[in-house]
């Protein structure tokens, strides 16, 4: 079996954070959100995988994540010149899956669940095409299924006003050669997208062997900010492993499991975890609480924060209330008066979001 992922589009959702940089490149507990599904599907035993780049941000995947060697497996790159659907981006990508049965994977989604048993029951059943469902409170928000007692799948829509389940598409599908014909025969939808749902639906109506299986376990789809930072949560809650490089002076307190990269210094600083902080960061006189990443080379002075993000090269300094559910990009900077500011001073790119609360 190969497996395809999903790594292009424009990422609109994480604006302003994506307009300098693939979406699936934004780390969460400072690995980016790719190598997680990268992770997941060598762990299921594929190892020859595919990945959908785009013209603007396909460079940055490529060089960041390499040929496979460091996941133990063999990645090829293939590029989608245009957003024009996730079936169109299998349409690009079948002269690398040949007539390979695949497990494509939507690049920005996260799961807890282990896929090795969803490849085994796709192969065994000797299916066409396995859907992943979660049960959600806004179906209307993504692809939903209608599925009989038997997980067989008997309609599917995109983004439905009124939707026939709870049950929502889960960004991971297992297909057979056959969903190429299926895609070879539908036509854009009126979003002008050659949409997946479309042609699992008519895989169902030939009829072909259509099942689904209900995901145990979280599933997030990292497109917005508020996702990103539950995400972030999660994966420090449930993977974080305490090791502390880096040189952590007399003055302060490290509490629970923190990260700490190598050539950090940490001074006088109070830091609870779950807690990740990258390498080459600079961190003095701040309390860092729980649930917060912190990416490499950062500058941290006389700052608070919880349930945070920050990422490469960013620096808060004086900033004395403390920073909450936030998400910092690269490079940014947040500075304070000594004293308490007379005025707010800001360079804000577009679609920033500041919230003083
Ligand atoms: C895509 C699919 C949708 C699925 C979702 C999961 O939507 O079209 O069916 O439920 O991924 O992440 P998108 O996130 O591209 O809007």
């Amino acid at each position: 079996m190969k497996a395809i992922i999903l790594s292009g589009g424009k990422g609109t959702r994480l604006r302003p954070l994506t307009y300098t940089g693939a979406k699936q490149l934004v780390p969460v507990a400072n690995k980016p959100i790719l190598w997680y599904g990268i992770e997941a599907i060598v762990a299921a035993g594929i190892t020859d995988i595919g990945i959908i780049i785009s013209p603007e941000t396909g460079q940055e995947v490529k060089t960041k994540t390499g040929n496979g060697d460091r996941f133990g497996a063999k990645i090829s790159y293939i590029l989608q010149d245009k957003p024009a659907g996730l079936a169109h981006a299998v349409k690009v990508a079948q002269p690398f899956l040949g007539d390979s049965p695949f497990l494509m994977y939507l690049g920005d989604n996260l799961v807890q669940s282990d896929l090795h048993l969803f490849c085994e029951q796709f192969t065994t059943r000797n299916l066409d095409a396995l859907t992943l469902l979660c049960s959600v409170e806004n179906p209307s928000a993504f692809g939903v299924a209608k599925v009989d007692d038997d997980g067989r799948v008997l309609q599917l829509v995109e983004k439905p006003k009124v939707p026939p389940s709870n049950l929502a598409l889960v960004g991971i599908y297992l297909f057979s050669n056959a969903v190429h014909h299926a895609i070879a025969s539908i036509q854009p939808s009126a979003r002008g997208e050659l949409e997946i749902t479309d042609a699992i639906q008519y895989l169902i109506d030939q009829p072909k062997k259509v099942e689904a299986r209900q995901l145990e376990g979280w599933w997030l789809d990292t497109g917005k900010k508020d996702d990103l930072l539950e995400a972030n949560r999660i994966i420090l809650d449930t993977c974080l492993q305490a090791a502390v490089g880096g040189e952590v002076d007399e003055q302060s307190q490290v509490i629970g499991r923190v990260q700490i990269g190598s050539g950090s210094k940490i001074v006088n600083c109070t830091i609870r975890g779950p807690v990740t902080i990258g390498s080459n960061c600079h961190l003095e006189n701040c309390f860092i609480g729980p649930y917060s990443s912190v990416a490499d080379q950062v500058t941290l002075i006389d700052a608070d924060l919880e349930h945070s993000v920050i990422l490469q090269g960013a620096k808060v300094v004086g900033i004395h209330q403390r920073v909450v559910d936030s998400v910092i990009g690269q490079r940014a900077q947040l500075k304070e008066a000594p004293q308490r500011p007379k005025a707010l001073r800001f360079m804000i790119g577009d679609d920033s979001q500041i919230e003083l609360v």
